[in-house]
């Protein structure tokens, strides 16, 4: 491993490890005003929810790791403590990109990326109109972590209102997350695109799985079987009897005559049909 002590290396260096290590992020295009009422929107990545209720949203913008100045975001929001932060969908990621220049204070950066203004419900800064989900928020805190460049700034802020496009609405009114194509920011130049790589892992909240530890040594120690693959062995509530076991040996007698490693190449093959239970049957008829 490459290990490093965050206070022997330079700021910038550090944080393109940081940005590269943590991602993808979401990211928070966020709209505020200053008080004389100009315009300002600036994409942030270090950004996330931490609760629903109340439904907070944080975001930071740092202080400027060239010359430690402050963004006109952050400014703003210190003059008046409220926001829309807009999410960001693949076909608006360049407006985006060129909305995060550094234009002096005072530019409109909807003007610049050409996106439309749309006036918010609850709060003055004007909503993304292209942006699939709008969330107005008032600022409850801004928590500066640091006076030097690079130091983070958490907003800390309380949607009032969310507005979902209904073009990304599944049939029960739920987001469908390959219709809203999201970005996410990662190290360097680097985005994801959200639904380019989706896939589902049943969350363990229904049952208690047995765990890896209780899954016997001469599985747990295979060659063949991944770390994802044990996963999904662990999280079974219980063992198939031995009676399910027979059965299973009966329809496919072929199952019992398989060496330990076609064993273990067979139970794969059914994990990634997702059919745990008859991973276990051909793990448990070799025995
Ligand atoms: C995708 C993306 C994510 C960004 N995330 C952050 C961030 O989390 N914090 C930050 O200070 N700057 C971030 N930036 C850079 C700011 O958007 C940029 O400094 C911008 O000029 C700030 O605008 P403002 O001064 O109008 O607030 C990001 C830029 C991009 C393109």
């Amino acid at each position: 491993m490459k290990t490093i002590d965050p206070t022997q290396i330079p700021v910038p260096e550090l944080f393109g490890y940081l940005t590269s290590a943590v991602g993808p992020r979401p990211i928070a295009f966020a709209s505020t005003i200053d008080r004389e009422g100009n315009v300002n929107l600036a994409p942030f990545s270090f950004f996330n929810v931490f609760g629903a209720n109340p439904p907070i949203l944080v975001f930071s913008p740092s202080r400027s790791g060239r010359d430690n100045t402050t963004k006109n975001t952050l400014d703003n929001v210190l003059e008046v403590p409220e926001t829309v932060v807009n999410m960001v969908d693949y076909k608006m990621v360049q407006q985006m990109s060129l909305a995060s220049t550094a234009y002096a204070k005072g530019v409109n950066e909807f003007v610049k990326a050409g996106l439309t203004e749309i006036p918010s419900e609850t709060i003055q800064p004007p909503r993304v109109g292209e942006s699939p989900v709008q969330m107005e928020c008032k600022v409850l805190e801004v928590k500066p972590l640091g006076d030097q460049g690079g130091a983070g700034n958490l907003v800390i802020c309380e949607i009032l209102k969310i507005h979902i496009s209904e073009t990304i609405l599944d049939d029960k009114g739920g987001i469908d997350p390959i219709k809203m194509d999201q970005v996410a920011r990662m190290g360097a130049n680097w985005y994801s695109r959200a639904n380019q790589g989706l896939f589902d892992v049943p969350k363990p909240i229904a049952q208690k799985g047995i765990g890896i530890d209780q899954i016997p040594n001469h599985i747990r120690n295979s060659a063949i079987l991944t770390g994802n693959d044990l996963g999904m062995l662990g999280n079974v509530e219980a063992l198939p009897c031995t009676d399910e076991i027979d059965a299973f040996a009966k329809a496919y007698p072929e199952t019992i005559t398989l060496s330990r490693q076609e064993t273990h190449l067979k139970a794969q093959q059914f994990l990634k049909e997702k059919n745990v239970n008859n991973a276990w049957k051909v793990l448990l008829a070799k025995l």
